[in-house]
């Protein structure tokens, strides 16, 4: 008979927008939320694990129409890559929602009736300033610029001017109950700390009553009994806590459930939860989540990975070169939850070098290798557990309930330390006992076996604890070990040092983690960035009108040299007539630096900076591709000036 789960688990990550494919950043929120729900599922508890799309508003409507697609279409292009993203990285996510969804729209206006048959939304006219790319109503004190617009203060961007007939949701009126929320500590309401302190200080200042429809964006779920309107994007995304878990299509489902333990997002969206979704729930009478988690960024080069700043890491070349469970491990082990970590591929390479390769891989190898070749593959009579051996076994036991301790708290990275100290310890175990002494000794045998047999009980232990943040890794350890079952079958209470049974005959290992060359990684890595700024620049029909946009000028090359660690990079400083610009261009395989100072050629002036190998390149040179992937650019023979115009 099933064991009864002692509790339930929700947990939820935010819904991702569709005009950008998935990286490394939308990857980190989701691996945490995979692992914590793969770890309570291993405590005994029934989980739940929701993730998907949000698919209205301004920012999908004009994404879709520079692409000259419908919004619908752009939604259902984007899910495929992030669905199967999500199947590399082992995402075991119990519903995929996106807000497209018949029963995500009823839902939605129906709890929009709920609010104003309550009388919390109201019809009013809302004149301010709209940020579209964090689709955000501006606040007031934010200072206009002399142009007439204002500047988005949490993405830089420009945000324009809006005056339309709308409705409001009466968030002040929840003002003191939302501070009497943040008291709570068992657990906090927001976390880290240092967010919670944010917020709290944020709705002090005051809350004024919040625009929850459009009438100028039609790509949304309409207003009920005002098809005219449409509902704003955050109030459609929110409620997919709810009706992702059942509300208003499956009551058992929603009342095992709600409320949600944790809802897991980036520190860039902590207001939205923290401030206008309680409220909301208050408003509608509903349970309150428990907690809301606001983890830190993933940078490059110091800034936050995304898309239109051009430095996101495609996670596909990592999972290449490394697998997922690498990935995984990284991102989880290098950074507490709360924080903001640097992604350095020399980090990277390392850490998996280091821990993976040597210190687990290692032990797994020769654990493994020494039962094979001194014993036949299985482990018999044993010699008699002596001190040290008692001390490797009890020490599991501290660790097992530390690393859930550490779990339970959500501080994964912790439980990680963790382990990997305890792996330190029994490498050390083996190096002190020197099993490959013993068996010279045929009297020895016995003490050899029970050496072995310590070292396989640890690898079991020590695979299952990591088996939430390396589901395949840990069960290939399992798999190698001769064990039958599957770890996602087992629970932690039960799970006991001496689990690992003797008569059971070790497989041939492989090794589960490969060392990575730095050089050899950062080729296949240059190669797709190349490879993905081609496809990008892949363009349908364009008018006249858009081509007109396009700055072309001549530009003359002042200096050139290489770009260090790359095999076609060069770094160039031109002079574009007004000024001057450095950029990078992939071209070190046809032209040498030096010949090519003096040089002019055209150049795109005004196009979006990115940033390649972490420099900025601020324009964009013109050259014809060879299909060998070499590229050869046009020069001016006769004179011309630098800056001149071309078109
Ligand atoms: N659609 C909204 C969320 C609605 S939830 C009801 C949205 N989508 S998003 O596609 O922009 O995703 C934002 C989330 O992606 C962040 O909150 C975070 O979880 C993750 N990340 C995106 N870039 C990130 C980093 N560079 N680093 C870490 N996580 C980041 O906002």
């Amino acid at each position: 008979m099933d064991e009864k789960p002692k509790q339930t688990f929700y947990i939820t990550t935010p819904i991702y927008y569709v005009n950008d494919v998935p990286h490394i950043g939308h990857a980190y929120t989701t691996i945490i939320a995979d692992a914590l729900s793969r770890y309570n599922k291993l405590a005994g508890k029934k989980v739940f694990f929701l993730t998907g799309t949000d698919e209205h508003g301004q920012k999908i409507e004009k994404s879709a129409q520079e692409k000259g697609i419908k919004p619908i279409e752009l939604a259902d292009k984007v899910v495929k890559r992030f669905k199967s993203l999500w199947e590399e990285l082992d995402i075991s996510y119990d519903y995929f929602i996106r807000t497209t969804e018949k029963r995500h729209e009823n839902g939605v206006q129906d709890l929009f009736r709920k609010l104003k048959e309550k009388g919390d939304i109201y019809k009013g006219v809302y004149e301010g300033y709209y940020c579209v790319s964090c689709e955000n109503f501006l606040s007031e004190d934010v200072p206009l610029e002399k142009e007439g617009h204002k500047i988005c203060p949490d993405c830089g961007k420009e945000a324009g001017k809006v005056s339309e007939d709308c409705y409001f949701f009466r968030l002040s009126a929840y003002q003191d109950r939302l501070l009497e929320l943040y008291e709570k500590d068992d657990p906090p309401f927001v976390r880290p700390e240092s967010r919670l302190n944010e917020i709290r200080s944020f709705v002090k200042k005051g809350l004024k009553d919040l625009s929850i429809t459009r009438s100028t964006v039609k790509w949304g779920i309409s207003v009920p009994d005002d098809p005219d309107q449409s509902i704003y994007v955050w109030f459609d995304a929110l409620n997919n806590y709810l009706t992702g878990i059942g509300y208003g299509w499956d009551k058992e489902l929603y009342q095992t459930f709600w409320p949600p333990d944790i809802h897991l997002i980036g520190k860039d969206i902590l207001r939205f939860h923290a401030v206008y979704w309680p409220a909301f729930l208050m408003a509608g009478d509903f349970p309150l989540p428990k907690t809301v988690y606001g983890h830190g960024w993933w940078l490059k080069d110091k800034t936050k990975m995304s898309k239109s700043r051009g430095n996101v890491l495609d996670p596909n070349i990592i999972l290449k070169s490394f697998g997922t469970d690498a990935l995984r491990y990284f991102l989880l082990r290098e950074i507490p939850i709360g924080m903001d970590g640097n992604f350095s591929h020399e980090g990277f390479i390392h850490r998996c070098n280091s821990d993976l390769a040597n210190d687990l891989g290692n032990l797994v190898q020769r654990t493994l290798i020494m039962i094979r070749k001194y014993f036949n593959a299985k482990i018999d009579t044993l010699g008699e557990e002596k001190s040290d051996d008692i001390s490797l076994r009890k020490r599991f036991d501290v660790l097992k309930s530390r690393v859930m301790e550490h779990y339970d708290n959500y501080s994964i990275n912790r439980a990680l330390e963790e382990i990997w100290s305890y792996i330190g310890s029994v490498n050390k175990y083996l190096a002190d006992s020197e099993p490959w002494s013993l068996a010279k000794d045929e009297t020895q045998k016995k003490r050899l076996a029970r050496i072995l047999y310590q070292a396989a009980c640890a690898l079991r232990g020590i695979s299952t604890l990591l088996y939430p943040v390396m589901p395949e890794s840990a069960q290939k350890i399992w798999d190698l070990l001769g064990e039958e079952k599957k770890i996602e079958d087992e629970k932690l209470d039960n799970l006991k040092f001496e689990d690992y049974e003797v008569s059971r005959e070790i497989k041939n290992p492989e090794p589960i983690f490969p060392r990575v060359d730095l050089k050899d990684f950062l080729k296949e890595e240059e190669k797709s960035d190349i490879e993905t700024s081609k496809k990008e620049g892949e363009m349908s029909q364009i008018s006249f009108n858009e081509f007109k946009k396009m700055d072309l000028r001549v530009a003359e090359i002042l200096s050139a040299e290489k770009v260090e660690g790359t095999r076609k990079l060069i770094k160039l400083e031109v002079d574009i007539g007004d000024e001057k610009r450095q950029m990078v261009a992939g071209i070190l395989e046809t032209y040498e630096p030096e010949d090519l100072v003096g040089k002019k050629l055209v150049v795109i002036a005004n196009l979006e900076p990115a940033t390649i190998h972490g420099i900025e390149s601020q324009a964009m040179l013109l050259a014809a591709m060879k299909d060998d992937g070499t590229a050869v650019i046009p020069f001016f023979t006769e004179d011309i000036p630098a800056g001149a115009k071309v078109q």
